[in-house]
């Protein structure tokens, strides 16, 4: 009777991950996950989920890095992220873009003002960085417990996204990369991460896919 009832709930708790994707991102991070932006809600949801894993984990520092944070979707839900992974005042989430749409197909355009506008909610949380990723100056050279890069997709920008900040990646930690699916130029860059060696991918969803960084001296 009580294995039953079990696997009935175990059912039910996988048809719910499974179906209400939306749902669960608003229940995660509220309001947030009404920020306009082309990552998916699925992706999106990848994105909390390894950032909460991430930064829980036994000696987290309580630091995400973004490369192309656009409107600020994805900054704000891994603010929220840091909230829930209990880092509080300490946490942090450094934002990187141009704030000039560079690189989007929509043409460029100032988006700065409506990036602090939809992440006023975390004031000292969130901190921007304005400029090209291969040019600006990190206020820490610390290491992070999650890099998400979604800059520039060309091979070039993503490879150089990757060479500057991926290891910065704590050991345990991840590295999340959107548009690998879409953009050729992410795809290969993808693929040269993983003849590394050093990563493994952990989970991948749509056009996002998150690698956990494999410490020295073990498999
Ligand atoms: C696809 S959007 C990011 C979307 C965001 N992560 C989200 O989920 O809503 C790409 C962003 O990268 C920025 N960008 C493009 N090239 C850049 C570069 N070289 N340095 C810094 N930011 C860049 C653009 O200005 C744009 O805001």
């Amino acid at each position: 009777m009580t294995q039953t009832l079990t696997n009935t709930l175990e059912r039910v708790r996988v048809a719910y991950r499974a179906a209400m994707p939306k749902h669960r991102l608003h229940r995660y991070v509220g309001r947030a996950s009404e920020v306009f932006t082309y990552t998916s809600v699925a992706e999106r949801l990848l994105l909390f989920e390894e950032a909460l894993v991430a930064l829980r984990a036994p000696g987290a520092g309580g630091r995400c890095l973004e490369i192309g944070s656009y409107l600020g979707a994805s900054a704000a839900v891994l603010a929220e992220a840091m909230r829930w992974a209990g880092h509080g005042d300490a946490g942090r989430v450094f934002c990187i873009d141009t704030w000039q749409n560079d690189a989007m197909t929509e043409g460029q355009r100032d988006t700065y003002e409506e990036f602090l506008r939809n992440t006023a909610d975390w004031p000292g949380l969130i901190v921007p960085i304005r400029g090209a990723s291969t040019e600006v100056d990190l206020p820490t050279q610390q290491s992070m417990d999650l890099v998400f890069i979604d800059g520039d997709h060309s091979y070039e920008a993503a490879r150089a996204d990757v060479e500057r900040f991926a290891p910065m990646v704590a050991d345990g930690g991840r590295l999340v990369m959107h548009d690998h699916r879409s953009k050729p130029g992410v795809t290969r860059v993808l693929g040269e991460v993983l003849t590394t060696g050093q990563w493994v991918i952990q989970r991948c969803v749509e056009s996002i896919v998150s690698l956990r960084r494999v410490p020295q001296n073990q498999d």
